[in-house]
């Protein structure tokens, strides 16, 4: 598997399935929602703005008239919205083939979500680890589901923390910290589900993926540096574009050579492009021990209990 150049052309005939993509109206998700749909599958485009979704709807169907395409509201830093999101989708769908957790934010200042959390760590891990409980019972109601979790080489700059309910202090607040050890998270939360899953004999993967560098808006954040503001349309220039970046989290979601608990990622100079290949995370994201820690922890801040 490692040896074959893999891109969106490795994506197999799709119909009948459906995929869940949060954060599905931008960079790498948008590009996502667009491969899935064009190859047949029914995608749900989870976003916290639904006209900003309702306009990559538009985008794509032009691209795939053919496409199926639902916007539906969720707020991943709002474990209330996160709950209302998966109960809409289980009235409608009796099935989920696919669930992208892509959403995230990058090195934001400060803030804390609807239920007090640290934004970073509550809207790339928390709000994807209550989500995913919350649509547990369609994954596990759909053979051969899989779920990927979005992470990034940032996960590799530092260990998780459990103190102050796995959240920054405001006071020694750290943006880069903060970030890395969602990402962390993200990791830890994948492998973790997929001992769970083996454990419980469901039918269903859990996989990781990170895109190495590529050009979205994830770098809002930091505009208001100057060598960015300064380098700006070079740096654009020379990232890969979100649809390359999308690739790893494409193919962990539909090659059907995958196992469950691999981390897909591009085999190119220090991970940064190229095609998405198997490749391994830091040691700490290995940490069992921190895995069922974490998972603990995230159904205590969540009040998301996984039913098994
Ligand atoms: N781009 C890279 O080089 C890179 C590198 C490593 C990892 N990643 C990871 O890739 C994933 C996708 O990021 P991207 O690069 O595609 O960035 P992006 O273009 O900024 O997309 C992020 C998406 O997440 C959504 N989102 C943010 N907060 C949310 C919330 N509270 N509730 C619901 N949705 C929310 C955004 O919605 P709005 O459009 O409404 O803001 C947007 O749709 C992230 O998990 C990121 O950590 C990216």
């Amino acid at each position: 598997m490692q040896k074959t150049i893999w891109t969106a052309k490795n994506i197999p005939n799709l119909n009948g399935k459906v995929a869940v993509v949060t954060g599905g109206n931008s960079g790498l998700g948008f590009e996502t929602a667009k491969a899935l749909a064009s190859n047949g599958a029914e995608v749900i485009i989870a976003c916290r703005s639904v006209e900003r979704g309702e306009v990559a709807k538009e985008i794509i169907l032009q691209l795939v008239p053919s496409g199926t395409i639902k916007v539906l509201h969720i707020d991943l830093m709002n474990l209330e919205s996160v709950q209302r999101f998966a109960r809409e989708v289980k009235s409608i769908y009796a099935r989920l083939d696919i669930l992208i957790n892509n959403a995230g934010i990058m090195i934001s200042p400060y803030a804390l979500t609807a239920d007090g959390f640290e934004s970073q760590m509550g809207t790339n891990h928390l709000g994807h680890f209550a989500l995913t409980g919350h649509l547990l019972e369609l994954l596990k109601a759909t053979p051969n589901s899989r779920v990927v979790t979005v992470s990034s080489l940032a996960h590799k700059q530092w260990n998780i923390s459990f103190g102050n309910n796995l959240c920054e202090r405001e006071e020694s607040y750290n943006r880069f910290r903060a970030y890395a050890r969602s990402k962390l998270a993200n990791l830890l939360f994948a492998y973790q589900l997929q001992r769970n899953f083996d454990s419980h004999s469901i039918n269903c993967l859990s996989l990781a993926a990170h895109p190495g560098a590529s050009h979205t808006n994830l770098g809002r954040y930091m505009e208001s540096n100057v060598f960015i503001k300064l380098f700006r349309p070079l740096i654009e220039r020379i990232l890969p574009s979100a649809a390359a970046g999308a690739l790893p989290q494409l193919r962990a979601a539909v090659d059907p050579m995958v196992k469950g608990g691999q981390f897909f990622g591009p085999s190119g100079f220090m991970q940064l492009s190229g095609s998405p290949v198997v490749i391994k995370s830091s040691k700490n994201s290995y940490r069992t021990d921190d895995a069922v820690r974490l998972w603990d922890f995230s159904e205590e801040l969540t009040g998301v209990k996984y039913e098994w």
